[in-house]
């Protein structure tokens, strides 16, 4: 596992921005298939779609032939809500790049059978290829996507009940109510990202320091969803300082260490 540690959010998200824009292009230069890309919500990813934007409106990056799949989805929240998660990635990101639209994927939290979505959407994701790269963010309780504690590490898309810290982190965006905040997500399973032939994972600010610091230390466990990056042949871990604070001087140093020299 890669572990980054920028000094600052800003650094840290364009970091991943450049990465991913970087895979992309590489990839276009090799093949005519569609690069196909796995995405999160949250505040987190924030910077790097608005560098992934500047970077697509510069001209260094197309999403034309790039197919997404996105992390998860409220259960029951009409679709332009503010806070679902398609208005999210529409405002934030869809909306100010070249992609096609045909190529969003994200999970539809208002179908009637969800268990059938869940298995539709592996189904569109096999059919595309897999996909290239996943990134995403980490909840504080170590979630990774809408996996909480416990779920399976070998889960795929599923319905998920979120857990009371869970919608207590999220109720900010939902006039700091918890009631207002969905009790269940469609997601995908940890199995689905790990998948994936690279995972990115960003990590910003302190309340992510006891996420971080399990996934780059603790053990491969269930109570810590995020650990399961410790199995992927080509996990990138990506934080600011803030997120790296938990973790020991050692290991911070060997990590620094490695990256020395590297893009
Ligand atoms: C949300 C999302 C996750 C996200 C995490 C962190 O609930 N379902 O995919 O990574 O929680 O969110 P934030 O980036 O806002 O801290």
């Amino acid at each position: 596992m890669r572990f980054i540690i920028e000094e600052t959010n800003e650094l840290a998200g364009k970091w991943a921005a450049h990465y991913i824009a970087n895979k992309i292009n590489e990839h276009q230069a090799k093949s005519d298939k569609p690069f196909v890309l796995g995405l999160p919500t949250g505040s987190t990813p924030l910077i790097t779609y608005k560098e992934l934007i500047a970077l697509n409106k510069a001209g260094k990056v197309s999403f034309q032939n790039v197919i997404t799949f996105n992390m998860d989805e409220y259960v029951n929240l009409p679709e332009e809500h503010p806070e679902s998660y398609h208005t999210f990635m529409w405002t934030n990101f869809f909306n100010h790049v070249d992609i096609n639209p045909a190529n969003v994927n994200i999970l539809n939290g208002n179908a009637e059978d969800p268990q059938a979505e869940c298995d539709q959407y592996e189904e569109r994701i096999r059919q595309a290829g897999g996909i290239d790269l996943f990134l995403g963010g980490v909840g504080e309780n170590g979630h990774l996507a809408f996996n909480e504690p416990y779920t399976s590490l070998n889960s795929r898309t599923h319905i998920q009940t979120l857990t009371q810290d869970t919608r207590v982190v999220n109720s900010r965006f939902f006039e700091n109510d918890v009631n207002k905040v969905p009790e269940k997500a469609l997601s995908v399973g940890i199995a689905t990202v790990l998948d994936s032939k690279e995972v990115v994972i960003l990590a910003l600010g302190p309340k992510k320091a006891v996420a971080v610091q399990h996934c780059v230390e603790g053990c491969y466990n269930h109570a810590w969803p995020i650990t399961a990056l410790q199995t992927h042949p080509a996990g990138i871990l990506v934080c600011d300082e803030a997120a790296a604070q938990e973790v020991k001087v050692s290991t911070y140093r060997y990590f620094k260490e490695m990256e020395k020299g590297s893009l």
